[in-house]
């Protein structure tokens, strides 16, 4: 979809549809005052007539309104105008676009970009447009045999501004949003990809084409380049699958030579049937998401070129299948990860941070700046926080509060949850170093703390996304998340 800004008076837009913010209990926006003025009240007439309630989200299409240049008004409610904060805004935006789409509307105008949301700028939301109309009109038909959709579809849409003052704060957010927007769609269409197709090889090969599209540095390890690294934990859950690993490492130095690189660690299990410790049959199928840590390192490192980011970055992705096998790890297994440290392999299904624990230790030759690593790692995160928000626990609070403050610009949250001392102890083992589990209590506490012990020589965080990285249920599909979180962190680094 095509991004415009326009600057001017939204009477005069010609348009097939001009889109205004009314609020409940009848107030009118900025711009659907200046309608209302053009139009001799015949807006004001209609709200408070009842036919328009102004919760957020609600819509009401209007034809020929007197007075206009545009064909359609479509209103759209922002809910009460004292609440105007990020969800109301973004509700109405959703709801604007779902009502053009639904109509076959191919071309509007939206004049909510100066919308007086709290705390925030046209900047913020022209970006938050971009991201949430992309979201909104998203869809993935790859693997159908004949597209379901019509093609009538949104194919332009303007950001109205009331003044040429307004124009370049809105021309930066669409800028960014439309990179982002990019990199959550691939990681959207690499999650919603069947395991069958979205293999360890299939996402090296996606890793390739984005570095040679972006002029990105790349390397992909096979099976005995892992070995010589002795990545022994990464190959005991390889080992069960037929399909081969990869382990990717892919590198944006838009940076000074001398600047340390962030390192992103994307979990890749392009499938996850628990292997030995096999997963109960009910919706296995949403273990194809469990490569979306992978995807959304791809995306974010996509759009922090895209938008030529002055930041070294570096990728690293372990990918592998966790099967049952003959070859498979079997429980009380011990294996011996890269940094050394054995592993006593208790449940074969707390898999991800067998394949992390060794790109935690790889990374330490990049000399980072900082770690973050990306995974769909505990169900237990499912049960803490829900569907809304990500786990981030760290051994650096500064780089806590930084991963914070992306996610609540990005409207891509995350909240931390603590990695104290105490929580080590769950992770004894009688014959090995460490246990790869801690029990069902605090799982995703104790899963950060096996990591944290592969991540002692410089400052690390960690995001769960089990429960934000795909929704389940009839609207079954990646989110793309967290890129926008990512991406937000970046800029905000790059920016010093
Ligand atoms: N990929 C799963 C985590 C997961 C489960 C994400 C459900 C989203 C929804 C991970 O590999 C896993 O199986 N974790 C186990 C760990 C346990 C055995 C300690 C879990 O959470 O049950
Ligand atoms: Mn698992
Ligand atoms: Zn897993």
């Amino acid at each position: 979809m095509e991004f415009s800004i326009k600057s001017g008076s939204p009477e005069k837009l010609r348009s097939a549809c001009v889109v205004v913010g009314v609020f409940e209990q009848g107030g009118l926006s900025p711009a659907a005052e200046t309608l209302n003025q053009a139009a001799q009240g015949y807006l004001a007439d209609i709200v408070r007539g009842g036919d328009m309630d102004g919760k957020p989200g609600a819509t009401l299409m209007l034809h020929r309104v007197p007075g206009l240049a545009a064909a359609r008004v479509l209103l759209v409610g922002l809910g009460k105008e004292s609440e105007l904060g990020d969800k109301n805004f973004r509700d109405a935006v959703r709801g604007a676009i779902k009502a053009l789409s639904e109509r076959g509307i191919a071309e509007a105008g939206l004049c909510l970009a100066e919308l007086p949301v709290k705390q925030r700028d046209p900047a913020w939301a022209a970006e938050q447009i971009v991201l949430v109309a992309a979201d909104a009109l998203y869809r993935f038909e790859r693997m159908k045999s004949k597209p379901e959709t019509s093609g009538k579809s949104i194919k332009k849409l303007a950001l109205v501004v009331a003044a040429r003052a307004g124009v370049a704060s809105a021309e930066a957010g669409v800028a960014r949003g439309q990179a982002i927007a990019a990199g959550v769609n691939l990681a959207k269409d690499l999650g919603n990809l069947p395991g069958n197709v979205c293999t360890p090889s299939y996402l090296a090969d996606q890793a390739r084409a984005m570095a040679k599209s972006r002029g990105l540095g790349v390397k992909v390890l096979g099976r005995e380049q892992i070995e010589k690294l002795g990545m022994g934990s990464f190959l005991s859950v390889a080992k069960g699958s037929d399909e081969p690993p990869r382990f990717i490492v892919l590198e944006h130095k838009g940076g000074a030579k001398k600047q340390k690189p962030v390192v992103l660690v994307g979990k890749g299990i392009t499938f996850d049937s628990g292997g030995i410790s096999l997963k109960p049959g009910a919706e296995m199928d949403e273990m194809k998401y469990d490569m979306c840590g992978a995807a959304s390192v791809l995306g974010a490192l996509q759009a922090a070129a895209d938008l030529k980011l002055p930041l070294n970055i570096v990728g690293l992705i372990p990918a592998c299948e966790n099967l049952p096998s003959g070859r498979a790890n079997k429980p009380g297994d011990v294996v011996t990860s890269m940094s050394g440290q054995t592993i006593e392999v208790l449940n074969t299904d707390a898999e991800g941070r067998l394949i992390l624990c060794d790109a935690l230790t790889y990374a330490e030759r990049f000399d980072p700046a900082c770690v973050v690593d990306v995974a769909t790692l505990t169900g237990a995160c499912v049960i803490a926080l829900g569907n809304f928000t990500s786990g981030l626990l760290a051994n650096d609070d500064a780089l806590a509060q930084e991963l914070l403050a992306a996610g609540n610009e990005a409207q891509d949250r995350c909240w931390q949850l603590p990695l104290f001392d105490e929580y080590q102890d769950l992770l004894k083992s009688n014959f090995a170093d460490m246990a790869n589990i801690g029990g069902r209590a605090g799982g995703t506490i104790s899963a950060a703390c096996f990591l944290s012990r592969f991540t002692q020589n410089y400052a690390w965080a960690h995001l769960d996304i089990a429960g934000t990285a795909w929704k389940s249920g009839k609207d079954k599909g990646g989110t793309g998340r967290p890129v926008p979180l990512l991406v937000h962190f970046l800029a905000k680094r790059a920016a010093g």
